[in-house]
Formats: structure tokens, sequence, C-alpha cells
């Protein structure tokens, strides 16, 4: 009898930006304590899983060259974590993933965590696991400290390394622009020069968190923008000093607030409504201080099962 192979599955997953990002000191095993607020942007990867006996990954669209194949794509790592997690060898794990990148590689927005959190939702739909989502999640935290929030979605405050989520409820959808540039920044690389700022002096660290989670709540953009914050902010602006003329360009052009996006160097800026964030993406692109604009409203939902009929 032939066995029956299962249709392909196409899961979509968000990028997000940290509205605040807190950050504390170096932990003995190399990671740092944070604070942070997340929120998932409509600017999506998809991630199509299918039985296949030559294992691979496959990555098109945006930035897609920059992206390794090899076994360092978390994607990859994704597929092992489960197959080990439900006891399938994850050597031969006999599946193709094809990457289709919407968001900006190397860019503080997660893409590559998205891209793993996709695989994990495909995945158990694949192989029709009876998983929930908080098992998912922790699996979800051994690939990497963003792939939880990329797997929940929406607004969340995040502990731990990031991977510790406790939902945060907003009724209000917030318009950003996002400004991507030339060349990514690598996420160790931005961490450790905040170390080195830190260890030649006592620069400001971003406040407390409480009052940007009552701006979520109240849904006011305007108070928001008062509030974002980034402690990787000035590591960033210091590896690319041009994120300086960046983020001065977006408020020039109408956004309430600009910040960089996690460590950088996709700078998001605060809009209004969403007409005044197509302006300001009109007029930022006009400006030639990023490789091009996005526009993006979140929250978003997490990673999720693109519906039959919408499957290529
Ligand atoms: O967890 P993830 O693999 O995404 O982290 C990438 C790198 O970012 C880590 O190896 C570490 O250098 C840095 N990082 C950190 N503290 C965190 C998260 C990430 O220092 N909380």
């Amino acid at each position: 009898m032939l066995a029956v192979v299962p249709p392909p599955i196409t899961v979509r997953a968000p990028a997000k930006v940290n509205l605040h990002l807190g950050v504390g000191d170096l932990r003995d095993d190399g990671y740092h304590d944070l604070v942070t607020v997340f929120q998932a942007l409509s600017l999506t990867d998809e991630v199509t899983v299918a039985v296949a006996d030559e294992p691979g990954v496959e990555v098109y669209g945006e930035g897609a060259d920059a992206v390794p194949t090899g076994p360092s794509n978390l994607v990859w790592r994704a597929v092992q974590a489960l197959a080990r997690h439900v006891g399938r060898d994850p050597d031969e794990p006999k599946v193709r993933v094809v990457i289709n990148k919407g968001i900006p590689v190397a860019g503080g927005m997660a893409g590559g965590s998205a891209d793993a959190a996709a695989t994990l939702v495909g995945l158990a739909s694949l192989w029709r696991l009876d998983i929930g989502r908080d098992e998912l999640g922790d699996v979800a935290a051994t690939i990497g400290s963003d792939v939880p929030f990329c797997l929940h979605g929406g607004n969340a405050l995040g502990t731990g390394r990031g991977e510790r989520l406790v939902p945060v409820l907003s009724r209000h959808s917030f318009h950003w622009v996002l400004a991507l540039a030339r060349r990514g920044l690598s996420t160790p690389t931005v961490f450790q020069e905040m170390d080195r700022i830190r260890s030649e002096g006592r620069p400001p660290r971003i406040g407390t968190v409480e009052p940007v989670l009552e701006a979520l709540a109240s849904g006011d953009p305007r108070q928001l923008a008062l509030l974002l914050g980034n402690d990787l902010q000035a590591a960033a602006v210091s590896l690319r000093p041009t994120l300086r003329r960046t983020l001065r360009a977006g408020v020039d052009a109408g956004a309430l607030a600009g910040i960089v996006s996690g460590s950088g160097p996709t700078c998001a800026f605060l809009c209004e409504s969403a007409a005044s964030a197509v302006q300001v993406a009109a007029e930022l692109s006009g400006a030639g201080v990023c490789r091009t604009v996005r526009v993006a409203q979140g929250p978003v939902p997490g990673a999720k099962t693109v519906q039959r009929e919408e499957q290529p």
C-alpha cells in the first residue's frame, strides 16, 4: 500500500519591534537579562514545510542571498529541536523548508526567529502532532530568545533572555514606518558594543516598563511615542553612525518618534495614524537615509497557518 504524503503547509509569522528594551548586566551564560515589550508587526515571512526525500532549506525574497541555508539557519535548528522533542530522528528529518522573506535579514526585527516559529507551527501540523502552544513555546525557547514571541504575537512583556512572556493587552492598532538599512548588524556584536560602552562609563539606561504598558493600554500613540526606549540603541548607533541621520529624518518627516528596532539597524518610526505613516514613508524614502521603507501596523497575531485556499 502506498503511504499518503501530507500536503505542504504554509505558515506566516510576524516581525517584532521592541517598544521598550531594557538590558541588564551580562550573565555567566553569555546572555543579558532583559525587560522588554514586544509588538508583532504586519511585516511577515512565509514558510512552507513539506515532506521530502532530500531535506534542505531554500530562501527567496528580501535579502535572501544573505541567509545561510545550512545547519546554522534557525529553521534547521527548529526542525531538529522539534524532531528531538517528539522522538523523531533529528538527523533524518525528511523535510524541506522554503522561506519567503518579507522581514529584513539581520535587521533587528527577529526575521530568523519568525522563520523558526513558523517552522514549528508548520511541522506540528505536517507531522500531525498533538502539541499545544505552550509546549511548542518551550521548544521555541531552546532555539532563540525571540522565537517564543514570534510564535505568540500580539504585544507581550518579555523577561529572562526575552523568552519568558506575559501577554499585554492593547485595544489599539499602532502605525509604523520602518527604514531598512543596506547592511545588517550582528546581534552578538551589538550586545558586545553595549557592554564595551558600559565598561567605559555609566551611560543612561531607559526607565521602567510600567508607563509603557499603561500607554499601550490607553492606545494613545502620542503617549507611547514619548516612552519608546532601547538600551541597545547607543551601541547600534556607535557601530553604524549613519543611523543617527536616519532617526532624525523620520522625525523630521512627521513621525511621532523613532527608535532602533532591537539590535538594529532597522529604524522604526511610530506615527499618529495610517495616513500619517504613508506620508512619512514617502518623505523618508526620498531622503536618501536608508535602503528602502515599509509601512506596517501592530499588533498582529503570531505564527499562523495560511488557510488552505490561500496555500500556493
Ligand atoms: O538567543 P539568540 O540566539 O537570538 O541570541 C543571539 C545573541 O544575542 C546571543 O548569543 C547573545 O550574544 C545576544 N543576546 C544577549 N542577551 C539576550 C539575547 C541575546 O546577550 N537576552
